[in-house]
């Protein structure tokens, strides 16, 4: 019998929202590794405390600046602290660009940027990149120039594919920046992950804004902080755009500094856990006919499976995974409006027992989807 297509407006979001303790969260780029023993600590002290009576420091916690500075040496940078890597983003996109502006950015890509983007007027030019090497280059983004061209978007490590750039593509890309005048947005959001990260704001600091994030280095994605770092000059600008003009939720700052006090002990854990869990998709992968790693080893906590000849739509592979065996992936179309047929997305920041569901589950669903070769006629 084939299996029965996702209820009609099937929302897998609210569905594994609401089976969060079955569900195996292999969706979003999410850590569930970083040990919980700081953060609850340092949130039961400001509960007890009655942080919550009254408002935090707006401008934020100068100690929590201080800790991401540690992590971005970026002489004379200032840090702005805002609701997740996503609000520096919007924030960005609307302060500095205008109507009739081009960005040059990926496909695949992080696409709220994109939305942001389009928000203010300008426009995304896109560079296909679901092909080797799957990152983008100095030569294409050179090609791509026109007039208009206002900024350059370096999503680095590169979410959905997870790949990474070299130090000598950052020189590049920011040698490019800087001769062109273009604004260079670094979303430094898995950097954490990298084998080696290199920051084009210590190389072209004038003109590049580097957005930071808790969510995925640091396991705290629910409590929504984040920010960006640039020069004085730039900050002042997107701050105009900040709309929590009272300041980031004072639990999420707590969380945050907690956090960052603890990574530098507890990090590399993280990360070798998190190097195994793909190395054991791999293992998976490989024993299934038509599914294939594009880029691997991934950078980030997350890589793409392609499924293009598997014939299997990862819209229906999504829904299979996660109504039939609880295990969450994310089907491509939410990264990529061209190659999003193609693939589907998984995160592995996660305990071994998640991965153990995942071997269980995704060559079952895979082929309970494969098309049936037809019987022939007699
Ligand atoms: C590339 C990239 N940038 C930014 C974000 C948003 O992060 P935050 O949770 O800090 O808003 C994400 C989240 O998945 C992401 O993948």
């Amino acid at each position: 019998m084939p299996p029965s297509p996702p209820p009609a407006g099937f929302d897998a979001f609210r569905y594994a929202h609401e089976h969060f303790h079955q569900v195996v969260w292999m969706s979003q780029n999410t850590n569930h590794l970083f040990p919980s023993g700081p953060v609850e600590e340092a949130l039961e002290l400001a509960l007890k405390e009655k942080r919550y009576a009254a408002y935090p420091y707006a401008p934020g916690d100068p100690e929590l600046k201080e800790l991401v500075l540690r992590d971005y040496p970026l002489p004379g940078a200032v840090v702005g602290i805002t609701g997740g890597g996503t609000e520096a983003l919007y924030m960005i996109a609307r302060a500095l660009l205008s109507p009739g502006d081009e960005v040059i950015a990926s496909d695949p890509s992080y696409l709220i940027i994109h939305r942001f983007i389009e928000l203010s007027g300008a426009r995304v030019v896109p560079l296909d990149i679901y092909q080797p090497p799957f990152r983008l280059s100095v030569e294409r983004v050179q090609a791509a120039l026109t007039p208009k061209t206002r900024m350059l978007l370096l999503i680095d490590p590169l979410n959905p594919l997870g790949s990474g750039y070299s130090p000598e593509e950052v020189r590049g890309f920011a040698e490019l920046a800087r001769d062109h005048h273009l604004l260079l947005l670094h979303d430094t959001t898995y950097r954490d992950f990298a084998e080696r990260h290199t920051l084009a704001g210590a190389l072209y600091p004038e003109g590049t804004l580097t957005v930071w994030s808790v969510s995925k280095n640091c396991g705290l994605a629910g409590v929504r902080l984040g920010g960006y770092l640039a020069t004085p000059e730039l900050a002042a600008k997107v701050a105009r755009y900040n709309t929590n003009d009272l300041g980031v939720s004072v639990f999420s700052q707590v969380a945050a500094k907690a956090a960052l006090r603890a990574k530098p002990h507890v990090f590399a854990a993280v990360l070798k856990q998190t190097r195994e869990n793909q190395q054991t998709i791999r293992r998976v992968v490989d024993a299934l006919p038509g599914v294939s790693l594009p880029v691997y080893p991934s950078q980030g906590n997350m890589f793409v499976l392609d499924l293009t000849e598997t014939g299997v739509d990862p819209v229906a592979l999504q829904a299979e995974l996660l109504l039939k065996h609880q295990v969450f992936l994310r089907a491509g179309n939410y990264l990529s409006p061209k190659f999003g047929s193609r693939f589907i997305r998984a995160s592995f920041s996660n305990l071994p027992s998640d991965l153990e569901a995942f071997r269980e589950a995704f060559p079952k669903a895979l082929d309970a989807l494969r098309p049936k070769a037809l019987a022939p006629v007699a």
